[in-house]
């Protein structure tokens, strides 16, 4: 590693906000080296990317964090970008009858139990003594309070357990390694594929490139002191309701 400077580590480095994030860290001159996993091969090729592909099974997540030993208490970023909606079977729930097991089940093992895997996995890997920001996507319709529309029943649940299980993780966090700060973040609505069924209802301006957002997150870990908290807020850093 060179001097004054750490590393990045993105999970689900294969959708949208996963590439514009490995490619802003790659364009930070203070991030050395970038490791990027997903279940498919590597997007994006350069000489100080370390791209991991993987199957979010738990022995093989384990695996991919026990061959990043090297990195040990070296990241700074840690962004965790794993989000489904929709799929080609499945879209979101209008209505209560539109509620199935299978879709329940695969939106929260995609929304909230890997993302959780990676925060059990990653601790031992991250500890240390340099700050380091750890973001999850979550989303805004994950918010008990903020919910006005009703609709997308596994979505919405699966981005709210996420955050409840963020706020416990913290609160351990804190105890068995203090240089770690959480954060879910809410990314507005982005340009991806998880989004483009609903661009027509999107307010002008308000769909944002993934490099925009990139760069909102960047400068959201960029300025939030590592306190022990979890906080959930959105790319203007404004703090979102529970
Ligand atoms: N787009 C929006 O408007 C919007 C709004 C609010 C919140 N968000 C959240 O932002 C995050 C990034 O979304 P995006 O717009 O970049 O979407 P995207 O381009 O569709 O990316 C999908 C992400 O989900 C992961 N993923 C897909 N299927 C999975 C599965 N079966 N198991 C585990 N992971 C799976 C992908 O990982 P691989 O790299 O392995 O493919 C990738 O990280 C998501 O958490 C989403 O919920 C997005």
């Amino acid at each position: 590693m060179l001097e004054n400077t750490s590393n990045a580590l993105v999970l689900g480095a294969g959708g949208a906000m996963g590439q514009a994030l490995v490619r802003n860290f790659l364009d930070d001159g203070r991030i050395d080296q970038v490791v990027a996993i997903s279940r498919g091969g590597a997007k994006i090729q350069h000489p100080r990317l370390h791209w991991i592909h993987i199957e979010y099974q738990e022995t093989d997540m384990a695996a991919a964090v026990d061959s990043l030993a090297k990195f040990k208490g070296s990241f700074s970023k840690v962004c965790i970008c794993h989000g489904i909606l929709h799929n080609e079977k499945m879209f979101p729930e209008k209505r209560m009858e539109d509620i199935s097991v299978e879709m329940m089940q695969t939106i929260f093992h995609a929304n909230t139990v890997v993302p959780s895997l990676w925060l059990k996995l990653l601790r031992k890997l991250l500890a240390g003594t340099i700050d380091c920001k750890v973001a999850c996507f979550s989303a805004r319709v994950g918010s008990t309070g903020d919910n006005r529309l009703g609709g997308w029943y596994s979505y919405r649940a699966s981005k709210a357990a996420l955050n409840s299980l963020m706020k416990t993780f913290s609160i351990e966090y804190a105890r068995r390694a203090k240089n770690i700060k959480l954060i879910a973040f809410h990314p507005g609505t982005v340009n991806s594929a998880m989004s483009k069924p609903f661009h027509g209802t999107v307010p002008e301006g308000k769909l944002f490139e993934p490099e925009y957002v990139a760069t909102c997150l960047s400068q959201v870990m960029d300025e939030m002191s590592v306190d022990g908290q979890l906080s959930y807020v959105d790319y203007a850093a404004k703090p979102i309701a529970w």
